[in-house]
């Protein structure tokens, strides 16, 4: 059994291309996302995982980023979306410089941030944000923090999720100097948790 995050994903990076890529009901928010931004933005996929949605982004802007934890990840991007800059790396120890993005694309991933350490994460996002840049949010909506089994993506992992109250989320947001724009609570359409849905913008 894989001993952390990071083996784990590498453990399913193959069956979680398989189970996701076409899935499309987070389609409708990528586009609220690019949207706001303007044409050829400085986009970063974080925890953006094997970059199906690094390829959905590719139509909007040549100027794309991903990255992820997982290197078994990051070799699924290489090969679907070749066009985007992909590299490992921790977002608990980002490496861009201040003011980089005009917008970042956090989907499913920071549902995997313990609560203690979200502030921290989330003002480190901030800061690699240009002034008004965007970030899109996509967690799971519930209560508390535990580690889930199950095989979503072919094989039996165990993951440690974080769950959010629409407000919950929203009071880290803007504690982390972001302007809520636009939130929606997700009905997932497959009758698993529903999720939760954030537009911000750097204050
Ligand atoms: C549920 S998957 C979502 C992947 C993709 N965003 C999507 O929606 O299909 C979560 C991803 O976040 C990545 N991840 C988790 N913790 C991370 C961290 N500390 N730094 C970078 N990526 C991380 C995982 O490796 C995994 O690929």
């Amino acid at each position: 059994m894989p001993k952390n995050l990071k083996q784990t994903y590498d453990y399913i990076a193959e069956g979680f291309y398989v189970t996701v890529k076409d899935h499309n009901w987070s389609d409708k928010y990528l586009k609220r996302f690019v949207e706001s931004l303007s044409k050829n933005a400085k986009i970063l996929d974080l925890g953006g995982g094997p970059g199906v949605d690094t390829k959905k982004l590719l139509k909007y802007s040549t100027n794309i980023t991903a990255v992820d934890l997982s290197p078994e990840m990051i070799k699924f991007v290489k090969k679907i979306a070749p066009k985007a800059k992909a590299m490992t790396m921790d977002f608990y120890k980002l490496k861009f410089k201040p003011n980089t993005f005009d917008g970042i694309f956090a989907k499913a991933c920071l549902l995997h941030v313990p609560k203690k350490r979200l502030l921290r994460v989330l003002k480190s996002l901030n800061n690699i944000l240009r002034t008004n840049g965007k970030i899109l949010v996509l967690i799971k909506a519930g209560r508390g923090e535990r580690v889930v089994t199950d095989n979503h993506h072919l094989l039996k992992t165990d993951r440690f999720f974080s769950f959010h109250s629409q407000k919950e989320f929203a009071q880290y947001l803007e504690k982390a100097n972001f302007t809520i724009l636009d939130t929606e609570k997700v009905k997932n359409p497959k009758g698993h948790r529903n999720w939760l849905y954030y537009l911000a913008q750097k204050k």
